[in-house]
């Protein structure tokens, strides 16, 4: 089997041929950061005139890269929720169009599931981990900061935040601070020469059995350091901290607060596997201090960090198992914001 997989939720646009294994064959990845970076976060008018304009020649050269023609692909998959309105729009029309055109089944995948299935993916002799449900899915995104008990055929949200996204939480972070867009990559690198332990910042854990996230008491605690004021906004009071040192602390901190839902959510599910998937998965940092904080509670998953920020790798390794599965669409497909 041959699947090509298209990615046009927010502001990468994306194409991947995977075969049996899954095994990549070919990918390509557009960024859109420099077109949105002057406005500090995506715009999405723009994202959907960028897809709009980008997106056949990237599906054309990928099937080049791969040395596949329409005629061997076996099925079009193609990222239908969620995400952008505007975006998943241009994704969605043109993979119906190429399956009516090309007479070949349509597939629908989840973004969010997509993410959890990237570490499955082997490439270029690179091996890929195996992955059985039922197994602890974590969502760290831009848009998502969600946990899943995943199961064969079910996918329940057990935690999920109730203001900020963790990957927003670091796009607000280095906009505070004026690091530049997008955010994570910028205080990761930041961070490098700062001491995680020379903020104090407030870990919000909620009640003490809640699953959810609240980022967004963190970044205020951080916009009013960096003022150099007092809990309540008053002030200035004092210098700021360094940018380094604000950078490694909120980290350790969104580290924290993780391991610490994770580790309640394990006690509930009785689960012994962690799957994570989304952009802010790509923070070493944070993996790192992940792993030693629930040493011995689970084995650890993550995607390898080219995988871990939106691609279209992941939607044809997901489309290609529920292809295998017969989990086909119609041509009367429409795009989802929702999850
Ligand atoms: O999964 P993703 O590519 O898109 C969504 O589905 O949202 O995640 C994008 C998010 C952005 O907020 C970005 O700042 C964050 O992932 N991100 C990172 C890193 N690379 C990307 N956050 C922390 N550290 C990184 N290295
Ligand atoms: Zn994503």
């Amino acid at each position: 089997m041959i699947v090509l997989g298209i990615e046009t939720t927010c502001d990468e646009t994306s194409a991947a041929v995977v075969t049996d294994g899954p095994r990549l064959l070919s990918q390509i990845v557009l960024s859109q950061a420099a077109e949105h970076g002057p406005f500090g976060g995506v715009v999405p008018e723009l994202a959907s005139r960028s897809h709009v304009r980008e997106l056949t020649a990237v599906i054309e050269r990928t099937l080049r890269d791969a040395s596949v023609s329409p005629a061997d692909l076996s099925a079009i998959a193609v990222a239908s929720r969620p995400g952008l309105i505007g975006a998943l729009l241009v994704g969605v029309t043109t993979a119906k169009a190429l399956a009516w055109a090309w007479e070949k089944p349509l597939i629908a995948v989840h973004h969010l599931e997509a993410h959890l299935e990237a570490p499955t993916l082997s490439y270029d002799g690179v091996a890929a981990e195996k992955l059985e449900p039922p197994y602890l899915g974590v969502i760290l995104s831009g848009g998502h900061t969600d946990l899943y008990h995943v199961e064969a055929e079910h996918r329940t949200r057990i935690g999920a935040t109730r203001d900020d996204a963790v990957g927003e939480a670091f796009d607000k972070v280095a906009s505070i601070l004026g690091l530049g867009y997008p955010g994570g990559p910028a205080v990761e690198k930041c961070a490098l020469e700062g001491d995680p332990k020379a903020v104090p910042l407030p870990r919000t854990l909620l009640a003490p059995d809640s699953l959810d996230f609240s980022f967004s008491g963190l970044k205020t605690s951080i916009l009013y350091k960096w003022r150099g004021q007092d809990a309540k906004g008053r002030g200035p009071i004092a210098t700021a901290p360094a940018p380094a040192d604000i950078c490694a602390s909120f980290q350790a901190t969104v580290a924290d607060i993780l391991i610490e839902k994770l580790r309640r959510a394990l006690d509930r599910t009785g689960l012994d596997t962690v799957v994570f998937g989304g952009g802010v998965t790509a923070n070493q940092a944070l993996r790192t201090r992940l792993s030693s904080g629930l040493d011995g509670r689970a084995r650890l998953v993550f995607p390898r960090p080219e995988f871990s920020t939106d691609n279209g790798a992941m939607i044809a390794a997901c489309g290609l198992r529920m292809f295998a599965e017969g989990k086909t669409a119609t041509l009367d497909l429409e795009p989802d914001s929702t999850p």
